[in-house]
């Protein structure tokens, strides 16, 4: 359904270089490193189409993709930590705030969230942004190929709970590894049914 469906389109350092708005976007935001890039990389079955690294801090634009002519997939860069220069950094999160806030075609936001870490108080910021912004959001956990079976309830608990306090949040999360592909076609039919 994905594969083959995308290409790279722009890396954008301001408002004014976003992509015109006809055709409804999702985005992907987390802290740097939880696997944003890596994850449209196993959503479009194209390795290295989204650059992934080690090196928190790594996507320091927005990046649009398409899928297939009706959707963009939007790459944002990480919040929370950054291997750059404190000016540079803020004009990232200046960046990051009012696209997540001001982009009419934007139809969900997916919170990433690393299963081995939860929900931190950046995350629980930046979900209060979006209940601002009136933009749903929907939480994807991360790296969960990471995570032993007996914790993985603790940390759904906590997730679910953080939830709870947004009202922009949508209800399900869903579970993911971009390594093993484990979650990833529920979260592509999960995008393909948002109209
Ligand atoms: P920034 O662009 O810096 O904000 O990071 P990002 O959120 O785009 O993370 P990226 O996709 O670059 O991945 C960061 C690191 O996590 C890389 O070393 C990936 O290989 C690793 N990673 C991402 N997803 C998974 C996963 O599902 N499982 C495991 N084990 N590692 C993952
Ligand atoms: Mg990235």
């Amino acid at each position: 359904l994905f594969a083959g469906q995308s290409e790279f389109v722009k890396g954008v350092v301001a408002m004014s270089g976003l992509p015109p708005a006809d055709r409804m976007e999702v985005c992907f935001a987390g802290r740097s490193n939880v696997g944003k890039s890596s994850l449209i990389n196993a959503l479009t079955g194209t390795k290295g189409l989204a650059r992934a690294s080690n090196t928190p801090g790594r996507t320091q634009e927005i990046n649009y993709f398409t899928q297939g002519p009706d959707h963009y997939l939007v790459d944002l860069p990480g919040y929370g930590y950054a291997n750059a220069p404190l000016a540079v950094v803020e004009k990232w999160q200046r960046l990051l705030k009012q696209y997540l806030s001001g982009r009419q075609t934007l139809r969900r936001a997916f919170v990433l969230i690393d299963a081995r870490h939860g929900v931190k108080p950046v995350d629980d910021e930046i979900m209060s942004l979006l209940d601002s912004a009136a933009v749903t959001f929907q939480c994807v956990m991360t790296k969960i190929d990471k995570v032993k079976i007996k914790d993985k309830d603790a940390v759904l608990k906590q997730v679910q709970a953080a939830l709870a306090k947004h009202p922009a949040a949508y209800p399900e999360i869903v579970l993911t590894s971009s390594e093993k592909g484990e979650g990833i076609p529920t979260l592509r039919s999960i995008i393909t049914t948002l109209e």
